[in-house]
């Protein structure tokens, strides 16, 4: 498939691989860095990958900057590039936090709870759930640093818009309530990796505690709730049967 012209063109970025590999390992390194840690506080993928473009992107720029007038003996390799692209990173960082978003550690009033089974039902649903989908939401002292503000604000307006447990009765999610708790689809595993909060790693027989409760809390089972009939789970099974 190369054509006549494409294999200069090739070999051009091939030298320029291999006359810059420290900057290579360096973009790399940069990537898998934010992929990891984008992963575990539960940022948008789309963020961590601008937040990837605008560091490898300005070190590259900066380091050809420096380099413009060097031949290729003078200019800096392995460690010289490294600091540079560690620089960077930390300007970055430094220059996201004059970003507004992510700094309203907002608790709207409480309007009302489910009438829980019991006090330990509540505890439970606390310690597991209130994070993100309660007007009680405890900020920890990483909310007010980016980019970690921005990804606890998107988890708690997100989960407020889905379920809110300080506004029952106000519409969302509630009937799927358990749902999510037995399937383990909730609390998001990244909120309790690395036994990040400890409190909302509930142990199987916590779980079968909390269910049972849940069960008996009117309003968050799929059986009582009559008016969301819009359920596109993969329930075909029970639906199909008399369905016409
Ligand atoms: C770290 C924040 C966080 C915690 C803690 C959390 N959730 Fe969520 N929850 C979300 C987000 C974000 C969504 C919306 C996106 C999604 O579904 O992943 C959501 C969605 C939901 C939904 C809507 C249905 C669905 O599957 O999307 C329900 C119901 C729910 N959560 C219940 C719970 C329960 C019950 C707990 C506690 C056992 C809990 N959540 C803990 C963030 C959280």
């Amino acid at each position: 498939m190369t054509t006549p012209e494409s294999a200069p063109i090739l070999d051009r970025v091939k030298r320029a691989v291999s006359e810059n590999r420290a900057a290579v390992y360096a973009s790399v390194a940069v990537l898998v860095i934010a992929a990891i840690g984008g992963a575990i506080i539960g940022l948008n993928p789309a963020i961590t990958l601008v937040l990837v473009v605008v560091v490898v992107g300005a070190s590259v720029g900066s380091l050809a900057w420096r380099n413009r007038e060097k031949s290729q003996s003078e200019r800096p390799t392995g460690r010289g590039v490294f600091t540079q692209f560690a620089l960077i990173a930390i300007a970055t960082l430094a220059i996201i936090q004059l970003v507004p978003y992510g700094r309203s550690h907002s608790n709207p009033a409480i309007i009302a709870e489910p009438e829980w089974a019991t006090p330990r039902t509540r505890e439970l649903m606390v310690n597991a759930c209130f994070a993100c989908h309660s007007n009680e939401v405890e900020y920890p002292w990483y909310a007010s640093i980016a980019p970690l503000s921005w990804a606890v604000t998107d988890h708690v307006n997100e989960g407020r818009d889905e379920v809110n447990y300080s506004e029952f009765g106000r519409g969302g999610e509630f009937d799927e309530t358990i749902e999510t708790i037995r399937d383990g689809e909730m609390p998001p595993g990244y909120f309790t990796i690395f036994g990040l909060h400890p409190e909302a790693n509930l142990s199987d027989s916590e779980i079968d505690e909390l269910i049972a409760g849940l069960k008996a809390t009117p309003g968050l089972s799929e059986e009582d709730e009559d008016e969301d009939e819009d359920e596109d789970e993969d329930e075909d099974e029970e639906e199909d049967e008399d369905d016409d």
